[in-house]
């Protein structure tokens, strides 16, 4: 099927992605959760959809990323899987699947990419994780990074606010993205980091660099469906950029079926058997 934003229509593949790098093709990266919203990413032209641990705010309505499981993403990555033919379908690791031994984490990655189906999957953090990095790759699954903002150390932060704005930490982001390029990560996302360390890492690394909150110098941008199509209110980093309002349009809808219902406009007589 071919997006009709997108002329392509073959699967995106690791090596894609690669050769859009090469030739300066920005990449589109955008969350999913589900297989209805799957179908309208995919059908829309994405290239990369990640199925987010961002499911654990924005579906389960939990404070952080920590509570996720791999059965839940394991369902979260199986419904999305349903619903997509071009698109190359990224499963996020929760917290807790791979930071305990590299052989937890290449048995639990197994098992995900066997359930789900899924084409790859992400892991949070440089150096401390880097054995389980190397286990899983070994094994021959596709490993995207994720460095920066990393919400599932949230705790260690104590904080949402921007990552690696002081030298020691831009330092360590450096090395930690070229230890992950080295171990085979097939490319890497950087969340919430000054825009001028975010442009510094894509023009090092050969492998794409995909921001959130990280500027325009990278190679693609991911953003979460919920928040970019306005269904989220609360949540308004200066990153994000809402494409819709889907919160007054869904309530309007919602409210206006309820009236329909009190005052018994619905169902009419077309509307019946
Ligand atoms: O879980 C998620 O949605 C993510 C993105 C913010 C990159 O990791």
């Amino acid at each position: 099927m071919t997006g009709y934003l997108n002329s392509d229509d073959r699967k995106v593949t690791t090596h894609r992605l690669a050769e859009m790098k090469a030739r300066g093709e920005k990449i589109s990266m955008l969350t999913a959760y589900d297989y209805t919203t799957a179908q309208i990413v995919d059908g829309a032209g994405m290239d990369v959809i990640l199925v987010g641990d961002s499911a654990s705010n924005v579906i389960a309505g939990n404070v952080t990323t920590l509570p996720m499981t791999v059965d839940q993403m394991i369902y979260h990555g199986k419904s999305v899987m349903r619903g997509v033919q071009r698109a190359l379908v990224v499963v996020d690791m929760p917290f807790g699947s791979y930071q305990a031994d590299p052989y937890d984490a290449v048995r639990n990655a197994i098992r995900m990419m066997k359930e789900t189906h899924g084409d790859a999957l992400k892991l949070e953090g440089g150096s401390e994780v880097i054995d389980s990095v190397r286990r899983i790759i070994a094994a021959g699954i596709p490993v995207m990074g994720h460095l920066g903002l990393m919400p599932q150390s949230i705790n260690k932060y104590g904080t949402y606010t921007v990552r690696a704005k002081d030298e020691l930490e831009a330092e360590k982001l450096l090395k930690d993205a070229h230890l992950l390029e080295e171990a085979g990560c097939f490319a890497l996302v950087l969340e919430k980091i000054p825009a001028q360390l975010a442009t510094r890492v894509a023009q090092e690394l050969a492998i794409p660099v995909i921001g959130i909150g990280a500027g325009g110098g990278v190679d693609g941008q991911v953003l979460v469906v919920s928040d970019m199509l306005g269904m989220t209110k609360e949540f308004s980093p200066r990153f994000l950029r809402r494409y819709a309002d889907l919160n007054t349009v869904m309530t309007e809808a919602i409210s206006r079926y309820v009236q329909d219902v009190k005052s018994t406009d619905f169902p009419n007589e077309k509307e019946q058997y």
